[in-house]
């Protein structure tokens, strides 16, 4: 028995089943910092740590792809001292977790209109990207500046381009065209969505690549999702009957 599957009966988890790609709207730091009177970037720090589990956690389970939604395109709307605090944050944590992510063979990637993010996050978010590309293991996909309305306006304009230089013809797109030209080209749609802290929308998070996802909403506050509820997500996952438009016997 290799390790990882003596993690996962550790786990009472099915090797045969685990999600291909894993996609998390993390929300709530705002909430959790409120509840304990503290400062807005309080929670956001706490989520880092979170962040941290849930890497560790999915490459010790053997998850294939993870997408973070750590910034919006809508967030760019939010107090500067905020977004300030946030992209201190995201290069901290960069900054931090590159020794673990090439000791553990993880592939750090970003997806987003990464052409907004300040000149210092940007070259951090390169610079991560670049040295950990050779990493077969976890794709961990971080969602910045991202949003799936602009992601499709690309795609459309991506496609149109090609059509109007003579490299494709209309008949010819297709599903795969169409997800070619994602930011998220090359890997799978993801089987699982979680969001916590309990809002029930998608706030523009991929809306081509969930079409089939399975989604948990959790109340829990991103700050206070634990490793035991990130596993007992993929356990409950693993029962869903995914029917696909399909009749099962
Ligand atoms: C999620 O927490 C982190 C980001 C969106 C960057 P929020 O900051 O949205 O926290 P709430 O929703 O206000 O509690
Ligand atoms: C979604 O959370 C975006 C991220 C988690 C980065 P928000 O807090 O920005 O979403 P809304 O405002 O509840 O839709
Ligand atoms: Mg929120």
């Amino acid at each position: 028995m290799n390790s990882n599957e003596t993690v996962l009966q550790r786990f009472d988890l099915d090797g045969d089943r685990l999600p291909a790609h894993v996609a998390v709207i993390m929300d709530g730091n705002g909430r959790w910092a409120k509840s304990r009177l503290l400062n807005r970037i309080k929670g956001h720090e706490q989520g880092a740590e979170t962040v941290r589990m849930v890497v560790r956690t999915s490459r010790e389970i053997g998850i294939p792809v993870l997408t973070l939604y750590a910034f919006s395109s809508e967030n760019w709307q939010r107090p500067q001292t905020e977004i300030s605090a946030l992209m201190r944050l995201l290069k901290r944590f960069l900054r931090s977790e590159k020794a673990d992510m090439l000791e553990n063979n993880i592939r750090f990637n970003a997806i987003g209109d990464l052409q907004r993010l300040p000149g210092d996050v940007r070259q951090a978010v390169d610079y991560t990207m670049e040295v950990t590309r050779e990493n077969t293991g976890l794709l961990l996909n971080l969602a910045l500046s991202y949003g799936a309305r602009d992601e499709i306006t690309a795609m459309v304009r991506a496609v149109a381009e090609d059509v109007a230089a003579g490299r494709l013809r209309p008949e010819d797109i297709s599903r795969q065209v169409v997800s070619d030209h994602l930011y998220t080209r090359g890997m799978p749609d993801p089987d699982l969505l979680i969001r916590t802290s309990g809002e029930m929308r998608v706030s523009n998070f991929l809306l081509w690549q969930i079409a089939y996802s399975e989604i948990f909403v959790t109340r829990t506050l991103w700050p206070d999702f634990s490793r035991e509820e990130y596993l007992s997500i993929i356990r409950e996952y693993q029962k869903r009957d995914r029917r696909f438009g399909r009749v099962t016997s």
